[in-house]
Formats: structure tokens, sequence, C-alpha cells
């Protein structure tokens, strides 16, 4: 159960007893025998967020998604019906990639009637049958209706588009998300339209650019030089403390103050913030009104709320922002010390081209700060790598990667016992 509230006297860490306040390996982070297993026990074992509806757009939009952590490419398409609904990307003759463009590892998107795979032209309607074989004659015993294409769990909660690769998972991506999720519900996520993209390869473990988005006690410093130099050095002296923290089953969140939009004093920001009224935390003004949020938005109900970030497990992250717009994070592992990270803002439309520029600006403000979060994340790699120190201290700001390293290792124990694989890694205390 989530705790909003932190007690009087004590910390958020240590109201979930089972997180301990020891310092953490990052063994997990190192280790490519470990992230074999986090393949299989984590990523081809939850509800993985694949993208919007609005992707979808009418009867046969499509688009692919690589998942290499879990060794396979999915196609999601509308079907005729306007189901959402989601295959393994592969043709049943010869195995084939079936919907792809110029390469293979790339991810496409568009509209069609019917998938037909290059090779030989077996054709798939929108719900995954098998409707036309080349020369169909010339084969043994085919039954065309067993080999349509393989189907992926596919969920919509919120317009936000799940896939679960195990057959047998029986657990909805709703009951999945659990009640931290069910406190979103009824925020305007369709609404917001107007999307800004960014997508990097990162030398990084996934997990360590998690705990990059997942704590703030690293802005004042990190950060430092996005203040005007004055209000930086005071950001410095006041350090870092969130309005509040939530942990439900495997997903966290963390509640932080704003104020930035505007800010009290103008002279705090940049000169372009003031002229476009926009800047890190959104255009200033309101594209729409949110008369109540929904409950899981600012848990403390605080004044000087400014974002929640959330962390759906294992690699999904919502931030909600005060001015009315929301991004979100996914960190697709590529390798033990590698992953694609994605960034994407969502706005309501803009009306003109003042709202547009303040997008942009809010846009390009957001990637500047990622970067600086992202320049760290190969250095670390490459520092925890040597093993010359093996435990980090996390301090109470830091409950949310204590969190997520202590779910990747239980999913990876909790698999390993099931599955009777012996245990090959050390595990991280
Ligand atoms: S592999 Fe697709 S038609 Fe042969
Ligand atoms: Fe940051």
């Amino acid at each position: 159960m989530a705790h909003f509230t932190k007690p009087e006297a004590g910390s958020w860490t240590e109201q979930y007893p089972e997180l301990g306040t020891a310092p953490v390996s990052y063994e997990d982070s190192i280790s490519p025998a470990y992230y074999e297993v986090e393949r299989e026990a984590i990523f081809k074992h939850s509800w993985l967020n694949v993208g919007r509806v609005e992707q979808l757009p009418r009867k046969g939009s499509y688009f692919t998604k690589e998942i290499d952590a879990a060794r396979t490419s999915v196609v999601i398409v509308r079907g005729t019906d306007d189901e959402v609904r989601a295959f393994h990307n592969i043709c049943r003759h010869r195995g084939n990639k079936l919907v792809w463009t110029d390469y293979p590892t790339e991810e496409v998107e568009g509209t069609c009637r019917q998938f037909t795979c290059k090779y030989h032209g077996w054709r798939y309607d929108l719900e995954g049958a098998l409707t036309f074989v080349q020369q169909e004659s010339e084969f043994f015993d085919l039954d065309k209706s067993e080999l349509g294409l393989v189907p992926v769990q596919c969920e919509v909660w919120e317009g936000f588009i799940f896939v679960h690769l195990d057959p047998d998972n029986t657990e909805s991506a709703a009951s999945y998300l659990g009640e931290m999720a069910a406190g979103l519900e009824g925020y305007p996520f369709g609404e917001m339209t107007a999307v800004y993209k960014y997508r990097a390869d990162v030398g990084a473990n996934w997990k360590l650019f998690i705990d990059a988005f997942a704590e703030f006690y690293h802005a004042p410093v990190l950060h430092a030089k996005q203040a005007v130099a004055d209000e930086s050095t005071k950001l410095q002296g006041y350090g870092y403390e969130a309005l509040a923290y939530g942990l439900d089953g495997p997903h966290g969140m963390v509640s932080s103050w704003g104020g930035m939009s505007p800010p009290k004093d103008l002279d705090m920001v940049k000169p372009i913030e003031r002229v476009l009224r926009s800047g890190l935390f959104g255009p200033w003004d309101k594209p729409i009104d949110i008369p109540v949020l929904p409950p899981s938005l600012n848990p403390a109900r605080h004044r000087a709320w400014g974002t929640d970030s959330f962390v759906f497990f294992p690699n999904f992250m919502v931030l909600v922002w005060e001015p009315n717009w929301y991004l979100t994070y996914h960190y697709w592992p590529t390798a033990y010390n590698r992953h694609t990270f994605e960034g994407t803002l969502y706005f309501v439309p803009p009306k003109n081209a003042t709202e547009r520029l303040r997008q942009e600006l809010a846009a390009v403000t957001f990637k500047e700060y990622a970067l600086q979060d992202g320049n760290t994340l190969e250095a670390t790699q490459r520092s925890i790598e040597s093993r010359a120190v093996t435990a980090f201290p996390l301090n109470d700001q830091e409950i949310l990667l204590r969190h997520l390293h202590k779910t990747a290792r239980d999913k990876v124990a909790e698999f390993q016992a099931k599955s009777g694989t012996p245990v090959q890694i050390s595990a991280a205390s």
C-alpha cells in the first residue's frame, strides 16, 4: 500500500521495512549473466507499454516495436473491428520478419489493408488470419486456419497500449498496474496529442537511467547551470526534498514541487523563458482546465506542486506536469550495458504559432536536462564495472531506486525458483 505521508519522525524508506536501509549492490547492472535472466524473468513476464492508441488512428493503422530484451518484434494493429491487437512480427512460412521496410532492426508504422510477407507473398489480414498462400496446392496438408500470426496479449489502459509476452499470463494490465495507476484514471491523456519524441542509444544498464529520473536529489547539482547563477547557488543550498513518495507493488512514484510555471520571480529564469512564457515545466498558461485532479496526482495536495513521476515496472515512466501536459520515458534494454531510451512529450495541440513555440521551448529544455542526466550514465556504467566499489549508500530521497533494484532482484529470484534455474549470479543484497 502506498504511503503518501511522511511520518512525523522517521523516513520514507523506513515505512517499507522490506527495503532495508543498507548500501545497495549494483551487480544487477554490470553482470551479463544477470541480464540474461532479467530478459526472461522481467521482460517476458511483465506488461510492457509499447505506445498510445493515437498512434493507431484508423482501421489498418499499425506500428512495430522491437523488444530486444524479450527477443522479439511485435506488430500492433487496429483491426477492421477497431480492436487493438498485437502479434509476433514473424511470418508463419519460413520465419521472415513480416512488417519492416529497409532495415530489419528499425521500427516502422503505417496503414494497410493486410500484411504481405516480402519473401514469398503470404498474406495476413488485420486480425492475424492467414488469407493467401502463394501456390497453395504445392504444400502438404496445409491448413491456413492453423497458420495465423502468433498473438501477443494486448490491453489498452487509459489509451496506453500494453503487451505481455507470456501467453500463460492471467493478470490484466489494469490489475498489474495497480491502485496507484487506477488513481490516474480520468486524466485527459487522450486530449494531449501534440507529440515531441526523442530517442537515444545509451551505453548504460536500463535501470541506471531510471535511477537518474527517479530521484531529484541530483537536480540542484547536476542541473545547476540551468538556473540563473544566483538562483543556482540558492538551490544548491536548499538541496531537494520531495513532496511525497508512494510505492505500490512493483511500481512507485515521487511527487515534486514546481513553481516554475510561471516562477515567482521572473528573474529566476532565462530571457527566452520570460518572452515565451514556457520552460522545463511546460508552457505557463494552461491549455485546458482540469477542475479536479485524479487522486494519485499531487497526493500531498501541496500548493507548490509541479510534477509527479510514476515508475511503472519494469521500464515505463509517466510524468504529469502541473500546467496540464505529460511525458513518458521508456528504457528498452539491448545489452547488459546498453539500452534505447525514449522520451516523449504530449501536449494539447497548439492553437497558434505562439503556442507551438512554447511547446518547442519546453521540448528543447527537456532535451537539455535529459542530456545532462544521460551524460553521467556511461561514466557510471564504466566505473561500477570496475567493481572497485560494490555497495552504494542510497538516501531517503533515493527510495525509488532502492525499490526498483529490489523489485528487479525479486522478480529474478522468483523466476529462478519457479523455473528451477540455478542461481548463476551473485544476488545483490
Ligand atoms: S517467409 Fe513469409 S512467405 Fe515465405
Ligand atoms: Fe535530472
